[in-house]
């Protein structure tokens, strides 16, 4: 079995209530954090942890905080993104639903490095669920006096806030985040300045995702160096990933960076192989954003080493024939899956999604799926090919914000290495429009 910190008590029953928690030594690292060690000292273990952001962009945690303006007399912001949008990435849900105190202990530690006496959950706005059981255990956490004035007695007070979000993927980003919590519509923001000096009502903030901010017990109560010792190289703990689309095992798994995508492709600890014996065609390893590698390049890196599940091993070889670990959103498609067809729908998602401020992206994506459509449905041309090709190129790196990149890359990694399954859309419309209609009747019935 696989090293576990997150989803250690996961199968304990009563575990999302304050006493069981406590009793699987929950809030522990409040004590032992507000007791006996001081703001800095905490930030310095979590620098040493090497712990990297779980949000998508792996920014190390510990210099993030340290970047927070300590020489500003504002009030400071911890602000924790549980906006969760990314399609096929379901993970932080997952934890805020069976174990919501390891978020609020979490919340509580880090509130405390940062020097932070009112912090926000921003929870995706649909996952109304979620808020509920958010509400819930903080509620214990204040009677128990965790939250609130003067915790445990010390001269360190916390109020803590759910907030239901935008209902839009870009209320993500964080930028629009801190919008969308000031009550304004969530564009992102031009930057810099960056949060740490201009965040929350344009006071010092850090906004951290939900499982970044959930590691943050275990590297208290056990120490920087301890969790750096888990995982490889600057790949260090543990990471969620959400496991979804042809395979036996869909589900959240947490798993020590460094095996190999193999292994968790086919193990039975976690993805249990690819479903109905069918073969592997390609993985999509971080989310919908990250570049989509063909079966031979998510198994092996184009000089022939296993690919490792860490953000440097799953980004060898670049755009050309490497990804990104992401958000660990890890979609898998066997044989029988249309490429075309599903850049096709993440594609309408970031047309939709997109918040209209930059025109390359809010034409570009209008225009990439307009284009995809009618390739998929038939009426495409060889020469729509090169031009998805080329609105992509015209998107990518010119918005504020990097919803332009996530929209651009899936399709310029999927024409990259399925070229020929585009080429086959163009030239056989009947074959893969009969094949579709067949598969949606199948599923019908
Ligand atoms: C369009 C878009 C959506 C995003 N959605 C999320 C999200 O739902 N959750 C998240 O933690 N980060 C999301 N991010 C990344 C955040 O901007 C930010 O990098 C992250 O919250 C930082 O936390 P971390 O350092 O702990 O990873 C998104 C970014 C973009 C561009």
């Amino acid at each position: 079995m696989g090293r576990k910190i997150l989803l250690e008590h996961i199968d304990v029953p009563g575990i999302q209530t304050l006493d069981v928690y406590r009793k699987m030594g929950g809030y522990n690292a409040v004590t032992k954090a507000i007791k006996n060690m001081s703001a800095d000292e905490i930030v310095e273990e979590v620098k040493k942890s090497g712990l990297r952001g779980r949000g998508g962009a792996g920014f190390p945690t510990g210099m993030k905080w340290s970047f927070l303006d300590k020489k500003s007399d504002k009030p400071r912001y911890l602000v924790c993104n549980a906006d969760e949008s990314e399609p096929g990435t379901f993970k932080d849900r997952y934890l805020m639903e069976k174990l919501p105190h390891i978020l609020i202990e979490g919340m509580i530690c880090s509130s405390y490095a940062l020097g932070a006496n009112t912090s926000y959950i921003y929870v995706r706005g649909e996952m109304m669920y979620v808020i509920k059981i958010l509400e819930k255990a903080i509620q214990e956490a204040y009677q128990a006096g965790f939250l609130g004035k003067n915790i445990l007695g010390s001269d360190y007070s916390l109020d803590l806030y759910v907030q239901p979000g935008g209902g839009a993927y870009i209320c993500g980003e964080e930028t629009a985040l801190l919008e969308s919590l000031e009550g304004k519509r969530g564009n992102p923001r031009n930057k810099p300045p960056f949060p740490a000096l201009w965040g929350l009502y344009g006071c010092p903030t850090v906004v951290n995702n939900v499982e970044t901010i959930a590691d943050v017990p275990w590297i208290i109560n056990n120490g920087g160096e301890a969790y750096a010792g888990i995982g490889i190289g600057k790949s260090t703990g543990t990471k969620l990933i959400s496991a979804c689309g042809n395979i036996n095992k869909p589900g959240v798994y947490e798993i020590e960076l460094g095996i190999s995508v193999e292994e968790f492709l086919n193990s039975d600890e976690y993805c249990g192989g690819i479903a109905n014996g069918r073969k592997l065609k390609a993985v999509v390893a971080g989310g919908s954003s990250v570049p989509i590698l063909p079966a031979d390049l998510i198994l092996t890196t184009a000089n022939g080493e296993k690919r490792l599940m860490t953000y440097e091993s799953l980004g060898d070889g670049g755009f050309v024939s490497g990804t990104m670990l992401g958000s660990g959103g890890f979609i898998v498609y066997d044989d029988q899956q249309c490429i075309v067809r599903n850049l096709w729908n993440f594609t309408r998602f970031y047309h939709h999604e997109s918040c209209g401020q930059c025109s390359p992206c809010r034409e570009g994506t209008g225009w990439m799926e307009k284009v995809l459509h009618r390739i998929e449905n038939g009426h495409g041309k060889l020469s729509d090919i090169d031009l998805l090709v080329d609105v992509a190129k015209k998107i990518e790196g010119k918005t504020i914000c990097p919803l332009g990149e996530a929209a651009a890359w899936p399709v310029a990694s999927a024409i990259r290495h399925f070229r020929a399954d585009f080429e086959e859309h163009v030239r056989n419309p009947d074959s893969c429009v009969k094949k579709h209609l067949h598969r949606e009747m199948a599923h019908a019935h």
